[in-house]
C-alpha cells in the first residue's frame, strides 16, 4: 500500500515490516530499500516469548507424498484460540496481506533486535505454513532447510528457487562472522537480457529459460539449474562468467535478511570458508494476496 506523507514523499507501507534505515554501511543494489518489523509485529513475537520453551526447536519432519517432503513443522501442535495461535494467527495475516516494494525485493535488519530472539523468530516460521494453508484454496507455504554442504561445495550460483509459491523470506541466523559466503542477487530481465547476449546459447533456449519464470505452475527449478549451468552445454561457462560480472552481492549478517520475488529477482551463494549448517538462515516460501492467483508474470528483456 503507498501512503503519502509530509512533503508528498510516497512510502510503501506493509503490516509486517516497516522501512528503516540498515544498521550497518550496506551495499546499495539496484536502490534496494531496508525493512524492519513493524511496531506491531515485533509486539506479536515478544509476546509469544511468554508461550514458547526457552530451547524450543522446530522439528524436521519429512512428509511421504509431498513435492517438498522434508520440513520443519512447530515443536508443539499449537491449538485454536490460544495465545500463542492467536499471535501466530495475526502474523500470519500480515504474511498473507504482505505486499513487496515495486522493485519486487527487500533487506531486512534488525530482526533480532530489541529482545527478539532467533528462537522465536525460527518458530514463528515454523508455525506458519499450517495457518498461511488456510488462508486460500490455493495457499500453500513451506519452511525448507537448507542442505548442509562442505566448503569445496559451499557456493550456489544464482538461480530462483521456481517454487510455486511466489516469494520467498530468509532470515540469517548463524552467520560465520568471516567474511564469505555473501549473498548474491540479480534480476529476471537482467538474466534474460544476459542470456540473449551468449552467442553459443539458441535463441529458443533462451526463450524456454523464461518460461520457467512466467509458468507459475511448474517448479522448473532443476531445469533451470541444468540449462544454465551444466557443463555439457557449449554456453554453460560464458554464461557463469556473464552471470558472474553482472551479479550484485552483499553480505548479511544473523538478525539480517531479504524478502523476494522469486520470479523476478535470482538469489545465490559466494563461497564460504567453513562448512554450510542448516541453522544459518530459516526461510519460508508463501504466496500473498498478491502472488496467489499466479498470473503467469511478463518478462520482457527478449523481447
Ligand atoms: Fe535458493
Amino acid at each position: 500500500m503507498l501512503v503519502s506523507v509530509a512533503g508528498g514523499v510516497y512510502l510503501w507501507i506493509v503490516a509486517l515490516l516497516a522501512p528503516c534505515s540498515p544498521s550497518r554501511e550496506a551495499v546499495e543494489i539496484l536502490g534496494t530499500s531496508w525493512y524492519e518489523w513493524s511496531p506491531t509485529t515485533r509486539r506479536h513475537l515478544l509476546a509469544m516469548d511468554a508461550h514458547i520453551a526457552a530451547d524450543a526447536t522446530p522439528l524436521f519432519v519429512h512428509r511421504t507424498d509431498h513435492a517438498y517432503p522434508w520440513t520443519y513443522e512447530a515443536p508443539v501442535p499449537l491449538e485454536q484460540g490460544t495465545p500463542l495461535w492467536e499471535h501466530v494467527e495475526a502474523l500470519s495475516h500480515e504474511f498473507y496481506e504482505l505486499e513487496l516494494p515495486p522493485e519486487g525485493i527487500a533487506f531486512l535488519c534488525r530482526l533480532f533486535d530489541g529482545g527478539i530472539r532467533p528462537q522465536v523468530v525460527r518458530f514463528l516460521l515454523a508455525a506458519l505454513p499450517s495457518q498461511l494453508t488456510r488462508r486460500h484454496p490455493r495457499s500453500e507455504a513451506h519452511n525448507l532447510p537448507i542442505q548442509p554442504v562442505d566448503p569445496p561445495k559451499s557456493a550456489f550460483p544464482l538461480h530462483s528457487d521456481l517454487f510455486r509459491q511466489a516469494l520467498l523470506l530468509t532470515v540469517f541466523h548463524r552467520v560465520p562472522a568471516e567474511e564469505t559466503g555473501g549473498s548474491t542477487f540479480l534480476t529476471t530481465e537482467a538474466l534474460l537480457r544476459v542470456l540473449g547476449e551468449v552467442p553459443a546459447m539458441p535463441a529458443s533456449v533462451a526463450a524456454r529459460v523464461r518460461v520457467f519464470f512466467e509458468d507459475r505452475d511448474v517448479d522448473y527449478f532443476d531445469q533451470l539449474v541444468d540449462v544454465l549451468y551444466h557443463p555439457r552445454h557449449p554456453w554453460a561457462a560464458e554464461v557463469s562468467r556473464r552471470l558472474l560480472a553482472a551479479q550484485h552481492r552483499t553480505q548479511f549478517a544473523g538478525g539480517e535478511g531479504y524478502v523476494l520475488n522469486d520470479r523476478q529477482w535470482l538469489h545465490g551463494r559466494e563461497p564460504q570458508r567453513c562448512r554450510v549448517e542448516p541453522d544459518r538462515l530459516c526461510r519460508i516460501v508463501w504466496d500473498s494476496a498478491s502472488t496467489i492467483e499466479r498470473t503467469p508474470i511478463t518478462l520482457s528483456a527478449l523481447g
